[in-house]
């Protein structure tokens, strides 16, 4: 009975939940084999993945299809997961398969580039990126449905406006709407169409996606009642890196141009 009323709780008013969620370690544990099996398996299949993306991508929209379809049967029926497979799940809808593959795609692109492991990154950059779109749609589809018809209904009638929660949904909207054209300019059949500098330019714009990843995943945190220390930390600690990382490799990039002309 208590886990059924949990998983109502997350499923209609997973923002009105006041009480220490019993499965808060258990996400936490999931955010952190979510990381560790992405990077691992992206270094260990590089070269499949650069040779058969095609089968990667359609196991991607496989396992993303299944989430959704998860997902819909949950809202109405009593249907659960169990063990692993249930885990595997929430990796998927929770965002944390998709985030894992974006965080390898920002090292790749802040890693000094003579490095072995950022050659290995940047080799499969572009197939990492479609990697992390295809798995967050069934995250911004299905949250996105359940807010318009399950929570902005009590929203209205209760005439009270969360701004925090609204607040990290139109984020995480904004940081949707942004991936889509950096989604199909990754695709060869797309990429192909656009001048190299067009498509540079365009590129920039997933600075702006990291960031408001970033504030979305924060301002969730702190829309919970009890706040998960262990996430903040893992989330700030990575794009926190990924920036210092950044900011070193630009400036160093632009003395070694500075040197080169004078
Ligand atoms: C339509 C757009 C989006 C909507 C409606 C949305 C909604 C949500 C919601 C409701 C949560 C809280 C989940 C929970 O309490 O378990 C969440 C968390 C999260 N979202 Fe989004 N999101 C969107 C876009 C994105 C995008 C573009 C990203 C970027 C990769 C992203 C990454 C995440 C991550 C990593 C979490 C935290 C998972 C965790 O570790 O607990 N979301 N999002």
């Amino acid at each position: 009975m208590y886990l059924l009323t949990l998983q109502l709780c997350s499923i209609y008013n997973d923002n009105d939940i006041h009480y220490q969620h019993p499965l808060i370690e258990e996400a936490n544990i999931i955010l952190i084999y979510s990381l560790i099996i992405v990077t691992v398996l992206a270094f260990s299949l590089t070269s499949s993945i650069k040779k058969q993306y095609r089968v990667y991508y359609s196991l991607a929209a496989l396992l993303a299809i299944l989430t959704s379809f998860y997902e819909i049967l949950r809202i109405i029926s009593n249907v659960e997961l169990h063990g692993f497979i249930s885990n595997l799940e929430k990796a998927s809808i929770q965002g944390n398969i998709s985030i894992s593959f974006f965080i390898l795609v920002m090292f790749a692109g802040a890693l000094g580039s003579k490095w072995g492991i950022t050659k290995k990154l940047l080799s499969i950059r572009a197939q990492l990126a479609i990697l992390g779109s295809i798995f967050i749609l069934p995250h911004g589809i299905i949250y996105l449905a359940r807010f318009i018809l399950l929570k902005l209904p009590n929203i209205i009638r209760q005439r009270e406006i969360p701004i925090l929660y609204l607040g990290y949904l139109v984020v995480g909207i904004i940081a949707f709407i942004i991936l889509i054209p950096l989604f199909l300019t990754s695709l060869n059949k797309f990429r192909s169409k656009m001048s190299g500098l067009k498509w540079k330019q365009l590129q920039r714009w997933a600075y702006g996606f990291y960031f408001l990843a970033y504030i979305h995943i924060i301002l969730m945190l702190l829309n919970k009642k009890e706040l998960d220390w262990m996430k903040l930390i893992i989330y700030t600690a990575v794009f926190g890196s990924y920036t210092l990382l950044r900011v070193i490799k630009a400036k160093k990039i632009k003395s070694h141009k500075l040197n080169k002309a004078a």
